[in-house]
């Protein structure tokens, strides 16, 4: 695992967006594993810049979503699909029929979470994924747990997230409760895995993520078994590494 620990949160986004930059370059049609969140918009950003400056071209990239609310509409300003188009997708030429996120419209949940594994797959499996870090450790929608669990399913959401997720809508009784996500194991047959983490609230699950045993009670903790995660923290989330 390679950890790399930046002083500025814009400087670590243009970092990070090198990786996938590099990926996009090197296999113009590459899958990438795309997260929702302020962890990746610093490099979003920069993928954005990259793309005007026409360094990288999206035309052949497909993307497949960690995860979505349930019970919220493609077109809701919360909804990850749209978070997805305002941040990235509608900056750059990525093609509408090779992007991915979970439906959350669906009534066939099962059907569905089959589905979006299977999907992945013929796909290849992806190339690059970038995650963030919840505070209590998720990553995708993958909350502490007895277990990993491996393909996408549906998640309730634990009383953490709903917390640290209440930020975005007007009021904490319209944060949805339950979501689908990608499981563990695309996560971890991801080719590479890039993960973010900013800030001093992170900084308790980085520490257990990188240095307790891993334990599907710190879902990110698997990443230690990773043959090809990197690790972008600002010193903020980086601050307990040091101390015992
Ligand atoms: C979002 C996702 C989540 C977030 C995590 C951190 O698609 O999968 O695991 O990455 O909750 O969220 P932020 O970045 O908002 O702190």
């Amino acid at each position: 695992m390679r950890i790399l620990i930046y002083d500025d949160v814009e400087k670590l986004g243009k970092a990070a967006s090198i990786l996938f930059a590099a990926k996009i370059i090197e296999k113009p049609d590459c899958v990438l594993g795309m997260a929702t969140g302020s962890s990746p918009l610093p490099v979003y950003r920069s993928l954005v810049e990259l793309y005007e400056q026409g360094i990288i071209d999206f035309d052949r990239v497909r993307s497949f979503n960690l995860d979505e609310y349930v019970g919220i509409s493609r077109s809701n300003e919360q909804s990850y699909y749209r978070f997805m188009y305002d941040n990235l997708f509608s900056k750059v030429n990525i093609r509408p029929e090779n992007v991915h996120v979970p439906n959350p419209a669906s009534d066939d949940w099962v059907g569905d979470c089959a589905a979006y594994d299977e999907a992945i797959s013929e796909a290849g499996g992806i190339d690059l994924q970038i995650l963030g870090i919840g505070e209590n450790g998720h990553i995708g929608f993958n909350e502490p747990c007895r277990f990993f669990p491996f393909g996408t399913h549906i998640e309730e959401l634990t009383q953490s997230t709903i917390n640290a997720n209440k930020r975005f809508f007007e009021k904490e009784e319209d944060v949805p409760k339950t979501a689908m996500t990608m499981g563990i194991g695309p996560i971890m047959k991801a080719k590479a895995v890039v993960l973010i983490a900013t800030g001093g609230a992170k900084a308790k699950a980085v520490k257990s993520m990188l240095l307790d045993p891993v334990d599907p009670m710190c879902p990110a903790s698997v990443l230690q078994l990773h043959p090809a995660a990197t690790v972008f923290l600002d010193e903020a989330a980086a601050l307990l590494l040091n101390k015992g």
